[in-house]
């Protein structure tokens, strides 16, 4: 028998695609067909051992998107040869095309898509055919349809003649063209590609084969994600935006993020900035989240116009930079990363072996033409493998984390095309929450840079400063050395409102004693990384908090483990709350006061239930009081 007559059966190629609760996963198949039309129904077949199998039978709905000759290789690779199981294929989609069903269907490189809900199962042995009713059916572009065959033809990446030199036997996957070399085709083989097992082997027959290096396919693949649309233009000269005439700016806003680093709100957004540097050789500094691939090669590609990147500089290798550098890797296999002693170990450890890596020391330069990149070490800011990456010629300081802030850049790159006091709070809350904890370092990296001729200072995240870098300057420098402001900050946990009315009362002894800027919080409706803010900026620190059983209230233990965590410095302290039957509260407040070595400044007030007795409110209105005085000096 010869099974290679199967694939004469006119199979077409699909994504089948579905939703389990918030899982989304798809994989590829060519056993779909329409088994009757009134009612309209569809058939499709599918292993047992996909994921998507599993989640189909789970959720009962599934979509078919049907692929067409313009498919590259890489959304078989994509959808194809890895598990979602262990790979989110939808993480890197910036927008999400759901069809009635709920389940996402593919909108690029296909043609139609049909939404279908499970009706009934066949049990196949080692597969399953799902018959499925038809909710919704749509025509996407009029491009021709893909078959098997034409796959087998055009796309499926034919073993490279460099691969075929050894003289010895070689066998290769008919599904991806994975070639494995060896006398005998081991019984228990899986290719590693595409995980198909010995029966989609078959020899090649050639005259000479290669040592031992796979035909590794994914030398023709893309990163961009098949859930977007072709990008139908390149940004001219007048659409990239430059810091100077070969220094660009190719970052991206994400506006979408609700929570950064999934506990701080971002109600302004944020944006990940990434720069291009093009001379004899182009250099990309810190690449950007890995949402928003698709933007950020279009803008690279845009002004790089078929050149490749020769360096990658990777200054911090947290994910919000760094998540998009495998796929960098992938669209320019021969970039170079360079980063220094400490980057790699993370780097590989989140995303796999890099090979083509270079290390620089503290000083080192690195010549790009006209353009020579220094490198400068600032541990701790943000990781203990952060560096800044100064360049000479433009004397612009692309500074990582430090000089970095909150918000999503709307229109203004440059600080001198923007309202500054819009950026304020959010460059202090970012400050506060992610660069405070290590002040010190940050005063040390402000430091080693004054030594440097400054132009420019480059962030990886909000405004780039060229007009305004006095100011950005002090900024830093004040909140580094933890210079509070007058003012008072007041932050209640209250569950039935009496320790709510406490904080008013002591609120007007603060006023009253003089301090204008009061600022008083609700630790359950304001988010922490606010509140941290204010602390930072403020040199009088209220809480208060009633009692949870014998503790305190539940959501004021994020904010006091995040002031004994970042320890900020020169703050008078004070505390109180209500007592409900036992107390708790105050009674926790104080564990935390000797943990963080708080400088109380003031006797802790506790009040029995309300605060309705004169003698209670005297004492809460004198915290106040006492606090503000000793704010005052
Ligand atoms: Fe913006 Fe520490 O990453």
């Amino acid at each position: 028998m010869n099974t290679n007559a199967l694939f004469n059966i006119g199979y077409g190629l699909y994504v089948l695609t579905t939703r389990h609760g918030e899982i989304d996963n798809g994989c590829i198949v060519n056993t779909v067909m329409q088994v009757t039309s009134s009612p309209l129904q569809i058939a499709v077949s599918v292993n047992k051992n996909n994921y998507t199998h599993d989640l189909i039978k789970e959720s009962g709905v599934f979509n078919v998107s049907m692929l067409t000759t313009e498919t590259p290789m890489f959304v078989f690779e994509h959808f194809g040869f890895q598990s979602g199981r262990t790979v989110n294929k939808f993480a890197t989609c910036e927008a999400e095309h759901r069809a009635v069903n709920q389940v996402l269907y593919i909108p690029k490189y296909t043609n139609s898509y049909l939404a279908c809900r499970v009706v009934r199962t066949i049990d196949l042995e080692t597969h399953t055919m799902f018959i499925a009713e038809i909710m919704d059916a749509q025509v996407l572009s009029d491009k021709a349809s893909l078959t098997y065959d034409y796959y087998q033809q055009h796309i499926k990446p034919k073993p490279q003649a460099d691969v075929v030199k050894s003289g010895k036997r070689c066998w290769v996957c008919k599904v991806c063209g994975y070639v494995y070399e060896g006398d005998f085709l081991p019984d228990d083989i899986e290719c590693p590609l595409c995980k198909h097992g010995k029966e989609e082997f078959e020899e090649m027959i050639v005259e000479t084969c290669s040592s031992s290096a796979p035909v590794m396919t994914g030398q023709n693949q893309s990163a961009e994600c098949a859930l977007n649309f072709n990008n139908t233009f390149s940004l001219n000269n007048m659409q990239q935006i430059q810091l100077t005439e070969n220094i660009f700016y190719v970052g991206v806003n994400d506006r979408h993020t609700e929570l950064f680093e999934n506990h701080m709100e971002l109600p302004n957004g944020v944006s990940y900035n990434s720069y291009l540097i093009v001379d004899e050789k182009v250099a990309l500094i810190d690449p950007v989240e890995a949402n928003f691939l698709e933007d950020y090669l279009f803008k690279v590609k845009s002004v790089l116009q078929g050149r490749k990147v020769d360096y990658l500089i990777i200054n911090h290798d947290e994910p919000d930079h760094s998540s998009t550098v495998a796929a960098v890797l992938r669209e320019y296999p021969e970039v170079q990363v360079v980063g220094n002693a400490k980057t790699f170990a993370p780097l590989e450890a989140f995303y796999g072996p890099i090979e083509n890596k270079k290390v620089v020391a503290e000083g080192e330069t690195l010549s790009l033409g006209t353009h020579t990149l220094q490198f400068f070490m600032v541990p701790m800011v943000h990781w203990p493998e952060s560096m800044v990456t100064y360049e000479q010629t433009s004397k612009i300081v692309f500074s990582n984390d430090a000089f970095g802030g909150f918000g999503a850049l709307n229109g203004g790159i440059f600080d001198d095309q923007v309202n500054l006091a819009f950026y304020e709070d959010d460059m202090r809350r970012y400050y506060a929450n992610i660069v405070g904890k290590v002040a010190m370092q940050a005063l040390k990296a402000i430091e080693k840079l004054g030594g440097l001729e400054i132009k420019m200072i480059a962030p990886s995240h909000g405004l780039v400063w060229r007009s305004n870098l006095a100011w950005v300057l002090g900024k830093y420098t004040q909140w580094s050395k933890q210079e509070s402001e007058e003012g008072v900050v007041i932050v209640y946990g209250s569950m039935h409102g009496n320790t709510a009315r406490m904080a008013e009362i002591v609120a007007r002894g603060a006023a009253e004693a003089g301090i204008k800027e009061v600022k008083v919080y609700d630790v359950a409706k304001t988010e922490v990384s606010f509140i941290m803010s204010d602390i930072w900026k403020y040199k009088g620190v209220i809480i208060g908090a009633c009692a949870h059983y014998a503790n305190m209230f539940p959501n004021m233990t994020l904010l006091v483990h995040e002031i004994n965590e970042f320890k900020p410095k020169d703050k008078l302290y004070a505390t109180f709350g209500g007592m409900s039957w036992s107390g708790g509260g105050v009674k926790t407040l104080a564990k935390y006061a000797e943990e963080g070595k708080w400088n109380l400044v003031a006797e802790s007030v506790e009040v029995k239930g309300a605060p309705i007795r004169e003698e209670d409110w005297n004492r809460l209105y004198n915290l106040g009081k006492v606090v503000a005085e000793a704010v005052k000096g």
